[in-house]
């Protein structure tokens, strides 16, 4: 799995936010991932705080650096005086150099493992934007490049833009086991739908699922399901995983994080914790393993098969 720390330093106070990057350190999981926005939408956040609080961590760690894989992104961080996406700092190649020099301070760190286009910057040309991230890799600041929040066509488009050099390697998208209405409006999130599978399955692009949780709602009364995921196939949907997280020993948002991390269309799930216990629960989640019958099953009927 991947660590996901969108609220370290906002609404996770960094005391209990460093216990669990010790934690996620000592329990084998290494590949954390932060924005160069977290989270400015809260309130009192500037969308520093999650790199800073990466970064005091690897600084009174050192010598763990290079065992950890930490990926941020950038692109949607608002323009200076501020809080709207809709003003964004963008994916020019100068706004991208600019912000990757930002994250590098913030993280106190001379490179990143993996670089994210945040989301989508239709006002700068594809080419461009892969080919600053390209010039990024070459000079060493960072080592692979992904993106995230691409529709089908627009990932299709990134795949043909990525000239001779290597294009992206990963592509971080909203994923869970629910699958929302054709028309719920995510914006500015993308589905990881299976256009967007098959496209990167054919450009042997590795796939990340963030919010596989659904914010708790899979195990928890006060977390209702999000708008657009009550469809027509959901209760029976929720009667399988019920019935496999029954046998596996596991809880339903457990047995997500299993199935996501195990199905043949691997899909690594981006889990948020707000708490050590939290952190504890996916890491077993994602080490029990369920059986070709219960993915099978489930794949089935999430898709209402
Ligand atoms: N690329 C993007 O555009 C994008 C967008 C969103 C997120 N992300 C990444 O994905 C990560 C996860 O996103 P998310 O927070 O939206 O994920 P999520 O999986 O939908 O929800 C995580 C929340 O679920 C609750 N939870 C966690 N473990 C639980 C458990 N065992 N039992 C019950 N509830 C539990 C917690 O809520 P409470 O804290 O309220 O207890 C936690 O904060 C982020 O940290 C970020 O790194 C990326």
């Amino acid at each position: 799995m991947t660590l996901g720390t969108m609220y370290f330093g906002t609404t996770v106070p960094e005391p209990t936010a460093a216990r669990m990057l010790d934690e996620a350190y000592d329990s084998g999981i290494r590949s954390w991932d932060t924005a160069n926005n977290y989270a400015f939408w809260v309130p009192g956040g500037s969308g520093d705080e999650s790199e800073t609080v990466l970064g005091r961590w690897l600084r009174t760690h050192p010598g763990r650096r290079d065992s950890l894989d930490v990926a941020t992104k950038v692109g949607a961080r608002p323009r200076p005086g501020s809080r709207d996406l809709a003003d964004a700092l963008g994916l020019s190649p100068t706004a991208i150099r600019t912000q990757v020099h930002d994250s590098l301070r913030r993280l106190r760190t001379d490179h990143v493992d993996l670089l994210y286009a945040h989301i989508d910057d239709s006002s700068v040309p594809l080419a461009d934007t892969i080919g600053a991230m390209q010039e990024l890799r070459r000079d060493g600041l960072v080592r692979r490049i992904g993106a995230s929040n691409l529709p089908a066509p627009r990932l299709r488009e990134a795949i043909r833009s990525a000239g001779n050099g290597e294009g992206y390697s990963l592509l971080q998208q909203r994923f869970s086991y629910l699958r929302p209405d054709a028309d719920a409006n995510l914006a500015p999130q993308v589905l990881l739908d299976e256009a967007v599978a098959d496209a990167c399955g054919s450009a042997g692009i590795g796939m990340l699922g963030y919010s596989p949780l659904l914010s708790g709602a899979y195990t928890r009364g006060d977390r209702p399901l999000p708008d657009g995921y009550a469809t027509a196939v959901t209760a029976r949907a929720l009667r399988i995983l019920d019935e496999v997280a029954a046998s596996a020993g596991l809880d339903a948002g457990q047995t997500v994080l299993a199935w996501m991390g195990q199905r043949r269309q691997r899909v690594q799930p981006v889990v948020g914790v707000s708490t050590p216990a939290q952190l504890r629960s996916a890491a077993t989640a994602v080490r029990t393993s369920l059986g070709i019958d219960s993915l099978t099953a489930l794949d089935a009927a999430r898709m209402g098969r």
